[in-house]
């Protein structure tokens, strides 16, 4: 789960082909408001081209005319217009990659009120886009209820607005031809947290109930695209708590049931403990009694420390992939017949490495291919998709996606894997240092199988061999003609062009050349003033974002977590970023957390800033006094 990028709960998968996309256009039917009767829902024959997860489409036609009862209890809405049943398996392969519209819908108080504006067409649109040819790729969008409710116990009225607003969004994302799963999202921590002390469960399962009748009455006649899910990542400590969810799971199937429509025969993904894999293997147990076809959704966000720059981690180390390819084969393990998907997952541009970033992308999206588990990106507004201009900040993180996911071999940038370097290296960069003569300079690349087929500079020019590179096995070197064309001894620092590396099969590979320098501080030191962030004024050297931020008390002691001690040169004494540190346009950020850890330990630290690339001579220390 993401913190500042908060986690993702509704996706939508991207129908595959055109005639998948007409296939589905037959779905939309109208919602009647019904009375309480019985619910007739008729059923057409399925004749759907399925994208699968491997490259070839399969197709999948099966029959089914049954009349079906809604089940016991009262039944709230009548839908004209069919459905066409999908199997879980078949929908999680359809929807396979999918995009999570964060930070949106999900936002609390309301849409619009974090760093997103209110969703807009153009947006599915994107996503559909950026699913190339026939990769599929997916949206979605996660929805927070607990600002949105008008009325209490017993009845937990949800504001009609919101609900038509949720209803709104389904559609305009169903009608740019993606599959979507939605879910109740922030809930989980508002208000039906089973693991809070004194949780009053009575009151959670009685106000999930309610919720999950009144959203099954508002997207009860969507088409078979739709999918549903109870909750986000509901917290969850011990068995005790797992067992709770279970329920909880039932108790949204029992309202689906009783809210009509075509929901007994919609695809649910249920969820079991923090949506995390080992609580998931060791506590869930589907409900039974329900007819619902169900997958199981986990979210990964791991290595953690790499995922979120905490302690220093910039690098994936061969460790870190051993333990991904470990930890997608477990749940798999635990649940060989059900169909499962990694609801989230991200290594973001904002603070992620790019040739470690791309790698696990890679690693993930390929792991997950091969354990039949469908993957669906985490991207709060920031991370990926710039919905305002309409591109994707790494273009080649999301090729690398769509590859792995359609069983394509990618070629990566290499950079270091030893988590005992004391210095960084990265094949994403060709990095040149101010006052140096312009050299010939090498990067190593994965081939993983491919070849080079060219390589192209972002300002239209296509390289030539040998006057501008050559290759040898896995290593490219530029020349110092080619590079001269952008650094020097004296030019300024700061990224030059960009290297767009083209294979004979699998993702492009970006390299960007950059001159650089040590940057420099307005000023060295300053005492520590309680309750606010520290901004450090800077003047960037290249790249305009710290690495990492090493926190080193006077006394020798580590201003947090000791036992940073155990781990490699680059991480020992590091602080975490979001948490601790930060920066922005101008400034180098001390959080307040951080500034209060000093003036608790009553002793100077002093603060050493990393910059990119990560070596010896580019460090600043800048010094907090009490
Ligand atoms: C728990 O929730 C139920 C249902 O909303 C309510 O009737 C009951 O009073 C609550 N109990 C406490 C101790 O708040
Ligand atoms: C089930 O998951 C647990 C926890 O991750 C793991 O230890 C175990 O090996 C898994 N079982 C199988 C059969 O993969
Ligand atoms: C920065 O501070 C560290 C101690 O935290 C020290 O070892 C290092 O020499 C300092 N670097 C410079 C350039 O002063």
């Amino acid at each position: 789960m993401r913190s500042t990028a908060a986690l993702g709960v509704v996706l939508a998968l991207a129908s595959g082909s055109n005639a998948q996309q007409s296939a589905y256009g037959q779905y939309y039917s109208q919602c009647i408001p019904g009375t309480g009767s019985m619910t007739q829902t008729t059923q057409t024959i399925l004749t759907t081209s399925v994208q699968s997860t491997s490259s070839s489409s399969t197709q999948l036609t099966s029959t089914r005319s049954t009349t079906s009862a809604a089940p016991t209890g009262t039944s709230a809405l009548e839908c004209t217009g069919t459905f066409t049943p999908i199997s879980a398996s078949e929908y999680v392969a359809a929807m396979n990659p999918g995009w999570n519209l964060g930070n949106t819908l999900d936002a609390t108080p309301d849409e619009g009120s974090w760093n997103n504006p209110p969703v807009v067409a153009e947006t599915f649109a994107d996503v559909k886009a950026a699913g190339f040819k026939s990769v599929l790729t997916s949206s979605g969008d996660v929805v927070t209820y607990a600002d949105h409710f008008t009325g209490s116990s017993p009845d937990w009225t949800i504001d009609p607005d919101w609900l038509q607003r949720v209803s709104d969004v389904v559609d305009m994302a169903v009608d740019a031809g993606l599959y979507v799963l939605t879910n109740v999202h922030h809930d989980s921590w508002e208000w039906a947290d089973v693991s809070a002390s004194g949780a009053n469960l009575t009151m959670i399962e009685e106000k999930m109930h309610r919720t999950w009748v009144q959203i099954g009455e508002t997207l009860g006649c969507k088409s078979s695209m739709v999918s549903l899910e109870p909750i986000n990542e509901p917290p969850a400590s011990d068995a005790e708590d797992g067992t709770e969810l279970n329920k909880i799971n039932g108790i949204f199937l029992q309202a689906l049931a009783e809210s009509g429509g075509f929901n007994t025969q919609r695809v649910v993904t249920l969820v079991g403990g923090a949506m995390d894999s080992i609580k998931t293997s060791e506590w869930f147990v589907a409900p039974t009694g329900y007819d619902n076809p169900w997958a199981l959704q986990y979210h990964y966000y791991s290595p953690y420390d790499f995922i979120f720059s905490a302690w220093g981690k910039t690098i994936l180390t061969d460790s870190d992939i051993a333990t991904i390819e470990a930890d997608l084969a477990n749940i798999r393990g635990n649940f060989t017949d059900v169909p499962l998907l990694i609801g989230e997952f991200d290594a973001s541009p904002i603070n992620c490495e790019p040739a470690a970033r791309r790698k696990y992308m890679d690693v993930v999206a390929r792991t997950a291919k091969e354990l039949d588990t469908a993957v669906i990106l985490w991207d709060n507004g920031l991370d990926h998709l710039d919905r305002d201009t309409h591109t994707w900040r790494d273009v080649h993180a999301i090729q690398i996606l769509m590859n792995a996911v359609a069983g394509v071999s990618n070629s990566l940038s290499d950079a270091t894997t030893d988590a005992a370097a004391t210095e960084q290296s990265s094949s994403a960069y060709l990095f040149h240092k101010v006052g140096d003569a312009v050299a010939d300079q090498a990067i190593t690349v994965s081939l993983n199988g491919n070849t080079l087929d060219s390589i192209a500079t972002d300002d239209g020019m296509t390289l030539t061999a040998p006057t501008d590179y050559s290759i040898s096995d896995e290593t490219i070197t530029f020349t110092s003609s080619f590079l001269s064309q952008y650094v020097s001894e004296t030019a300024e620092p700061g990224t030059k062009v960009d290297l767009t590396l083209t294979f004979s099969a699998g993702a492009t590979a970006g390299v960007t050349v950059a001159q650089w320098e040590l940057p420099t501080l307005a000023s060295t030191s300053s005492t520590a003033v309680a309750g606010a962030d520290l901004l450090i004024p800077i003047t960037w050297g290249g790249i305009n974002e710290p690495a990492a931020v090493k926190m080193l008390r006077s006394d020798g002691d580590y201003l947090f977590d000791d036992w940073t001690q155990y781990l490699g040169p680059l991480q020992a004494a590091y602080g975490t970023y979001s948490g601790q540190w930060n920066w922005d346009s101008g400034d180098l950020i001390l959080t307040s957390t951080t500034v209060a850890a000093v003036i608790a330990a009553r002793v100077p630290t002093t603060f050493t800033f990393d910059f990119f690339p990560r070596v010896a001579g580019n460090s600043l220390n800048y010094t907090l006094n009490v």
